[in-house]
Parts: C-alpha cells; sequence; structure tokens
C-alpha cells in the first residue's frame, strides 16, 4: 500500500474516531459510537499492516492472533463490576508498550536524520517517562480495584517533595541525556525513577478518588500513545493518543466536580487530601426498621411517583432485569417512575446507564442528578437499590466525613425511602449512612435481585 493511501486511510480512521467520542457522549449513540471506533480502529490496522514500510507480517499476523485470543477470552469472561480494573490493568499495557517503543527508538535512533536527532531524544525521554508513570500507576489502579492492595492512601513522609524531587531529577537526566547525545544511564535511571513515581502517585490516592484515578490514568495512557506516535512518527498514534489523552482529562475534571474534588490535588497524588479521608465512621448511628417485600409492593401500588436510585449493588446482584420489570408494570398501573444516576455510582462512569439499556428501561425516565434531585421532596417512594454513598447525607451535613462536600442525591427528602441492602455494612468509601436511621426510611434486607423478584411477585398477584 503507497504512503499516499494510508495516509488518507489514516484520516478517515481519525474521523471516524472522533465520531466515536461524539457518539459515546450519548446514551442513545453509544452503539452507533462503538461501532465507528470498530471501523475506525479496523482500517487503522489494515493500513499500518499493508503499508511500504511494514516487513515481518507473519509476526505481526501472529502477535494480533494471540493478543486476540486473550481479548476474546477475557472479555467474554470480564463481569461488568469488574471492568473498572480491566481498564485499568488495559492502562498499564499501554504504559509498558510506550516503554517498550521508546527503549526500541533509542536503539534505533540512527535511521534518524542529524538535524531531527535532538528531538528525537527528547521525544523518546518523554515517552518513557509517561510511559512508565502510566504502567506502574495502572498497575497499582488495578490492585486497589480488585483488592490486592490496600485501598487506604499511601502516607510516606515528605511525599510531595518526593515527587517534586522525582521530577526535578527526571528533568536534570533529560538534560544529561540529550547533552550527551543520548545515554543508557541517564535513561534508566529515569526509567526506575518514572515507575517509583507512578507507583507512589496513585498509591497515595485514596480509594474515594479511584474512579478519578481510572479515567486519569486513562488520560495518561493516551499520552503515552501520542508519544509513542511522535517515536514511530506515525501521525495516526498521535492524533489517537491526543484524543484519548483529553477525553480522558476532560472526564477526570467532570468527575472532580461530581465529587467536589480539587482536579489538581487528585492528579498530584492526593495533595489536601490529609485528615478528613482518614477520619472513616462506620459505626451504627441510631435505630433503623425493617420491611419485607409485601410491604414495599403495597407501597408501590399506593404511590404515584417513584424514583429509583440504583448503585453498585444493582450491578453486583444483577438486578436491573427485575428493576426494569417493576418499573414497566408500575407505568403501566399510571404511576410516573424516573431513575435518577449519580455521576460516581457503581464501579466505573456511565455503570448505571449501561446497565439499565441492557435491561431495556427507555432513556427518556433516566434522569441524571442534576436533572431529578429537585423532584425528591415530591416524589412518594424512593427506591434505593444497592447505593449507599451516592445517597449518603452526610455528605452534605457532615464537615469531617470522608465524602464531605460531594454531591449527592437528596432521596431523604421524599415521602418514603426503601434501602436494598444485604447488611448495615458501609460502602465503598467506608463510612456509616445516616439515612438508614431517618424516620422516613426503612430497610429492605437481602439480595437485591432476590428482593426485587419477591417484589415483582407481589405486584403481579
Ligand atoms: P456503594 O457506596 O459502593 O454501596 C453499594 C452498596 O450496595 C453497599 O452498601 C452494599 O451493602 C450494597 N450491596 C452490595 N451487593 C449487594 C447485593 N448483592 N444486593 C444488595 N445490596 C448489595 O455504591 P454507590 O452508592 O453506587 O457508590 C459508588 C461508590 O464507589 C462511590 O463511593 C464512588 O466514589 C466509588 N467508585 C465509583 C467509581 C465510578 S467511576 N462510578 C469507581 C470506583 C469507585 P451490603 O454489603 O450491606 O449489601
Amino acid at each position: 500500500m503507497s504512503q499516499g493511501l494510508v495516509t488518507a486511510a489514516y484520516i478517515v480512521a481519525a474521523i471516524c474516531f472522533i465520531f466515536s467520542l461524539a457518539g459515546l457522549s450519548k446514551q442513545e449513540t453509544a452503539k452507533q459510537g462503538c461501532y465507528s471506533g470498530i471501523v475506525g480502529m479496523a482500517i487503522a490496522l489494515f493500513a499500518t499492516i499493508f503499508s511500504e514500510t511494514v516487513s515481518g507480517l507473519g509476526w505481526i499476523i501472529l502477535a494480533m492472533i494471540v493478543g486476540a485470543a486473550v481479548g476474546i477470552h477475557k472479555a467474554k469472561k470480564v463481569e461488568m463490576t469488574e471492568m473498572p480494573e480491566l481498564i485499568a490493568l488495559l492502562h498499564s499495557f499501554v504504559g509498558l508498550a510506550a516503554v517498550l517503543v521508546g527503549f526500541n527508538s533509542f536503539i534505533d535512533a540512527g535511521d534518524v536524520s542529524a538535524e531531527m536527532h535532538t528531538i528525537h531524544l527528547v521525544e523518546v525521554f518523554l515517552g518513557v517517562f509517561i510511559g512508565a508513570v502510566t504502567f506502574t500507576g495502572s498497575v497499582v489502579a488495578f490492585g486497589k480495584l480488585n483488592g490486592k492492595i490496600a485501598s487506604k492512601p499511601l502516607q510516606l513522609p515528605h511525599k510531595h517533595k518526593l515527587n517534586a524531587a522525582a521530577l526535578l531529577v527526571s528533568f536534570i537526566l533529560l538534560l544529561c541525556f540529550v547533552s550527551a547525545d543520548g545515554s543508557w544511564f541517564a535513561l534508566l535511571v529515569m526509567t526506575v525513577i518514572a515507575l517509583a513515581f507512578g507507583w507512589h502517585l496513585v498509591a497515595s490516592i485514596g480509594g474515594a478518588d479511584m474512579p478519578v484515578v481510572v479515567s486519569m490514568l486513562n488520560s495518561y495512557s493516551g499520552w503515552a500513545a501520542a508519544a509513542a506516535g511522535f517515536m514511530l512518527s506515525n501521525d495516526l498514534l498521535i492524533v489517537t493518543g491526543a484524543l484519548v489523552g483529553s477525553s480522558g482529562a476532560i472526564l477526570s475534571y467532570i468527575m472532580c466536580q461530581a465529587m467536589n474534588r480539587s482536579f489538581i490535588s487528585v492528579i498530584a497524588g492526593g495533595f489536601g487530601s490529609g485528615d478528613a479521608a482518614s477520619s472513616s465512621v462506620s459505626e451504627e448511628v441510631g435505630e433503623y426498621r425493617e420491611v419485607q417485600a409485601a410491604e414495599v409492593a403495597a407501597m408501590l401500588k399506593d404511590a404515584s411517583s417513584v424514583i429509583i436510585t440504583p448503585g453498585y449493588g444493582m450491578a453486583v446482584a444483577q438486578a436491573q432485569y427485575p428493576v426494569a420489570e417493576i418499573t414497566d408494570l408500575l407505568r403501566k398501573n399510571g404511576t410516573e417512575v424516573r431513575f435518577g444516576i449519580h455521576p460516581v455510582a457503581g464501579r466505573l462512569p456511565g455503570h448505571m446507564n449501561v446497565l439499565l439499556a441492557e435491561a431495556k428501561v427507555p432513556y427518556d425516565i433516566v434522569l441524571e442528578m442534576d436533572e431529578i434531585n429537585d423532584d425528591f421532596a415530591e416524589t412518594d417512594v424512593v427506591l434505593v437499590i444497592g447505593a449507599n454513598d451516592t445517597v449518603n447525607p452526610a455528605a452534605q451535613t457532615d464537615p469531617n466525613s470522608p465524602i464531605a462536600g460531594m454531591p449527592v442525591l437528596e432521596v431523604w427528602k421524599a415521602k418514603e425511602v426503601v434501602v436494598f441492602k444485604r447488611s448495615m455494612n458501609t460502602g465503598y468509601a467506608g463510612v456509616q449512612n445516616p439515612l438508614f436511621f431517618n424516620e422516613n426510611s426503612v430497610m429492605c434486607f437481602g439480595d437485591a435481585k432476590a428482593k426485587v423478584d419477591e417484589i415483582l411477585a407481589e405486584l403481579k398477584k
């Protein structure tokens, strides 16, 4: 394939990726967005593999077969709730790839023209640095998300000074690397520092900020890919990396706003998170009332307006299907049923939207927190299905709470609130929820799917 044709294919692929991002930003068009991405990636792979400059086709195809087999196996096996850890692991591969491309580019530097040599060295150094930070940062995020590493923030003494020193020493090594016309010593020492820096950066971030970390690492992996694109002189990799990098950064910013966290403090490794986050309170603060499924069904029959606020527990229990059936049944009986979705409900951005779409809940009754928060006061019954932190009033009332200041769904303003969970255990942030002890709250204990199934059976009677 001639270079002109490859460039044309790259432009088409880049346009597909832009359409993909545009499609993914709305629930109604998310599927088309996925298809655009798949088409773009297929064009990109085809053009790259069959371009004049590529040799060793057999090896590439072998690697693709192995990669595709592992990918398909993993994609079929992974549970929706394990997606964030899988994404973190995939980001680590992008980081590692950027490091390896960087080393390879340095070894092959002979091919670069004399006037481009210094620029190439800077590209190699920065690419390896970003890649190494992304690699270890993502490995720690993976460990924290699947519980292999404690989610508590690592509090090394002078941690911000250590971060600043790592950046400063890396910058000095960059100057040495360029002035020595490329030095393995400077490159390897920087790689070790960057690996430690990435590890420390994410280890210092508390569990409650992990949603932002995952999208931030998504952004880093984009910049690592863009850096690899510069090293390989591949325009499409630069464009794609920049798209991923900037969309990840925008998402991180939006999520910081949703959780009332400072963007700078999260990306600087928990700067400013200190005492509040460590003072988690998990003891119970009063008495709670328990209800059975039949009573909840009776409440629902009498209600004229219902809001359902799902959370991580709905995902674990896979309760979205009976929830969708209850919604359908109540709507047929003339009850107004809507869903209130918190931006960080579940364990990944858009988690609840995906589950509800899967269960064919109509998009127009699934509302964002800002769209529905004012309506709770006029609502008869709220069903909190496996949500905890995202409906915790302590975020507004307790300045010492680890989630203080995080905007939450104000479910407690409704006439009656039914909370579905298995025990009085805390949610992800490890804080007790005063909502459970309110006079207008009742607890429906048990697996969310089993309980919702029971309610559905009662409603059908
Ligand atoms: P959480 O606060 O995590 O609470 C989930 C609740 O579901 C728990 O209290 C648990 O109580 C209950 N539960 C678990 N399994 C259940 C089952 N099978 N049946 C019934 N209930 C079950 O959930 P949330 O309100 O969705 O908040 C999300 C939290 O995760 C936030 O703190 C957020 O910052 C964090 N986070 C979010 C993301 C993204 S991007 N969304 C990523 C990482 C972390 P029991 O154990 O008593 O059943």
